[in-house]
């Protein structure tokens, strides 16, 4: 896996990047961690200061910036507005049928002003949870930002995720107001997400008030009463563009963001308004050293962490102008991105493996045809990125010149743990090094660091102020998941296997969890288990991962039916297809076998890890805890 080539950055590169000495900042924000990160707090604008930079009197519940009143909008709107910024383009969204738009930051402040005039008109206030469903329209970041804005949380729920996925997480959250579109463009067809969204509020009932964007104009069915259309609100004289930023406490909840875990049941993380701020912007400005003249384009579904952090908020709050875009990567052609980056001239890209890998399968030629001499950096986040993947994206997209940030995170750290910068000597397939302020281990079972080279359980020593503070409703599993194995020694468990080696790059191995990264995208085997299981025709259900060449894993399911019911590939297509319209495309099992048994323990455990090697032929191994 590993390669001894090391690509240096060029020289122009590193003369004009902002930091130029990673180690002895790095070594400094780990002395100094309160100091580092009161520096880069004050950055940004606060409405009172906080009268501490770090709280951990109850443990493993901490704080940042306690007794600070701020927004994250005063950051990433408010503050542009009186700078050179105020015209100076903040989006840039291109549609999947080829129709454009873009907003200043000016423009933005306007529609965000709106929309929250709206939402307050509904009813909407400080502290409520309002969920989102929607594609990859301005809309989307606009209702976040609206939220925001007037003290509500979001919950924004994945456009590609479903009725069943969809329904739960309004369900955990007890949202009023669902925010949605009738549909989005993706490969020249509708999603269509009122419909799901309608049968989802079927399911639960907390929803009094749906608002509709009109994206596509397909027919979408609306209930009287509860259903209304955003142009229709907007005409209103409630829709005013002028709208005050409320003044929010530095641990207010900004944002649930679900993720999976080890249960069925998805959990809200809860981020909040301060730490969030500064560690975000932190992160986007020193690892993709971040210029005035950018156009940076994160390509991630902002209902992802990775939209929520470097397609939102850290770049607005650096007054980045970011690219958005609805639709395919290969959509009509497979140079649709690369076409995109020529037209806008995007300085830099930040996407996943798995697109990388799905571009790299069409050739070099359809990148070629591009002048792609714009991008000075490249990103990557999400999976292990394969070194084939990573050199070509280095040589074929980037032309040999641009660096590859490739960033370890997830969605409870809120921001990048691990990562080079620009001007790290870079190792493909390593995400170098840590973050300044974190410091990253790997350990054994009891804790102890292990040797260099050595497989073992990545931890980080310290919360960062961008991690979640809490799961929503639900603190004995924040304490319990994270904090619990290492308590002793206060580490935050992350559930990856990671080894460092000689030189201290971080090379993730994977999940420690039944959590299965699909194509990047995080879900866990129980919620396809239980999808499963919901079918009439099924009893019992196991998920396991298998390396996929493509989507880096893929879903393989066994299935125990209910008596009286046989096998048959029908049924395994309308089960894979369940599956698909309960959780999302994203779930949809690659194989279901149909079996007489599961291998279990005695307390009654499915052993995924005997399933797992047996179908890749290996040695099942200890299975002295196996029942029969
Ligand atoms: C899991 C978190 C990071 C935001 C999007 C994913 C895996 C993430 C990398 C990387 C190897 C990575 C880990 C992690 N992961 N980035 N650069 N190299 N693995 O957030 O959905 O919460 O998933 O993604 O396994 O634990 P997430």
């Amino acid at each position: 896996m590993s390669e001894q080539k090391l690509y240096m950055p060029s020289q122009t590169f590193i003369e004009n990047a902002e930091i130029k000495d990673y180690q002895s900042l790095y070594d400094y924000s780990i002395e100094n961690r309160e100091e580092f990160w009161n520096t880069e707090a004050q950055k940004l604008q606060w409405v009172t200061p906080y009268n501490a930079v770090f709280d951990y009197s109850e443990k493993p519940f901490f704080q940042w910036f306690k007794g600070g009143k701020t927004n994250i909008v005063l950051n990433a709107i408010d503050r542009h507005l009186h700078t050179s910024c105020l015209n100076k383009l903040a989006i840039i969204w291109e549609g999947e049928p080829g129709d454009v738009r873009t907003l200043s930051y000016h423009a933005l402040n306007r529609e965000v002003s709106k929309f929250a005039n709206i939402l307050k008109a509904m009813g909407v206030r400080k502290g409520d949870i309002v969920t989102i469903y929607m594609p990859q329209i301005p809309e989307l970041p606009i209702a976040m930002l609206a939220c925001a804005k007037i003290g509500a949380a979001h919950s924004v729920v994945y456009g590609g995720f479903s009725v069943e996925a969809l329904a739960a997480r309004i369900d955990d959250a007890k949202s009023r107001v669902l925010l949605t579109a009738d549909g989005g463009w993706r490969r020249g067809k509708i999603t269509d997400l009122k419909s799901i969204a309608n049968e989802a509020m079927r399911r639960s009932p907390t929803i009094e008030v749906c608002i509709t964007v009109k994206r596509t104009g397909h027919e979408v069915e609306m209930e009287n009463d509860r259903d209304f259309w955003y142009h229709d609100l907007s005409a209103l004289p409630i829709a005013s563009a002028k709208c005050e930023t409320e003044v929010m406490d530095s641990e207010d909840m900004l944002f649930i963001l679900y993720t999976s875990g080890t249960t069925g049941k998805p959990k809200g993380l809860v981020h909040t308004h301060g730490g969030y701020s500064v560690y975000t912007s932190t992160t986007h400005r020193y690892i993709f050293d971040i210029k005035d003249q950018d156009r940076y384009w994160c390509a991630a579904d902002p209902g992802w962490i990775t939209g929520h952090s470097y397609l939102v908020y850290g770049p607005l709050i650096n007054g980045t102008t970011i690219m958005m875009y609805e639709g395919a990567p290969n959509h009509p052609y497979p140079n649709r991105w690369w076409q995109m980056i020529e037209k806008y001239g995007v300085t830099i890209l930040y996407t996943s493996p798995t697109a990388i890998r799905g571009l790299m399968r069409f050739g070099d030629n359809w990148v070629k045809r591009h002048d792609l001499s714009t991008l000075r950096l490249l990103g990557s986040v999400g999976e292990p990125i394969n070194p084939e993947a990573w050199r070509w994206y280095h040589s074929i997209v980037g032309g040999g010149r641009c660096p590859i940030v490739d960033t370890w995170w997830q969605t409870e750290t809120g921001g990048c743990m691990i990562a080079p910068l620009p001007t790290t000597p870079l190792k493909p397939g390593s995400a170098s090094k840590p973050f300044f302020g974190n410091v990253v281990k790997v350990v054994d079972d009891g804790g102890n660091d292990v040797e260099a080279n050595e497989e073992g359980k990545l931890v980080i020593t310290h919360p960062s102020p961008g991690m979640a503070r809490t799961i929503l409703g639900d603190p004995e599993r924040w304490a319990q998941t994270y904090w619990s194995e290492f308590a002793e020694k206060g580490y935050y468990s992350a559930g990856d296997s990671a080894r460092i080696d000689e030189d201290g790059y971080i090379w993730i191995i994977g999940r420690l969890d039944d959590v299965i990264k699909v194509s990047g995208y995080r879900l866990g085997t129980a919620e396809v288990e239980s999808a499963l299981v919901s079918h009439s025709a099924v009893a019992e259900a196991a998920a396991i991962a298998l390396p996929h060449e493509l989507k880096g894993n893929a879903i393989h399911c066994f299935v125990l039916l209910k008596q009286g019911k046989t096998g048959s590939r029908e049924l395994e297509d309308e089960l894979k297809n369940h599956v698909a319209k309960e959780i999302g495309p994203i779930a949809k099992p690659d194989s279901i076998a149909f079996v007489d048994s599961l291998p279990k323990t005695r307390s009654g455990k499915i052993m995924r890890r005997v399933l797992k090697a047996r179908a890749q032929g290996l040695d099942v191994g200890d299975i002295s805890t196996l029942e029969e």
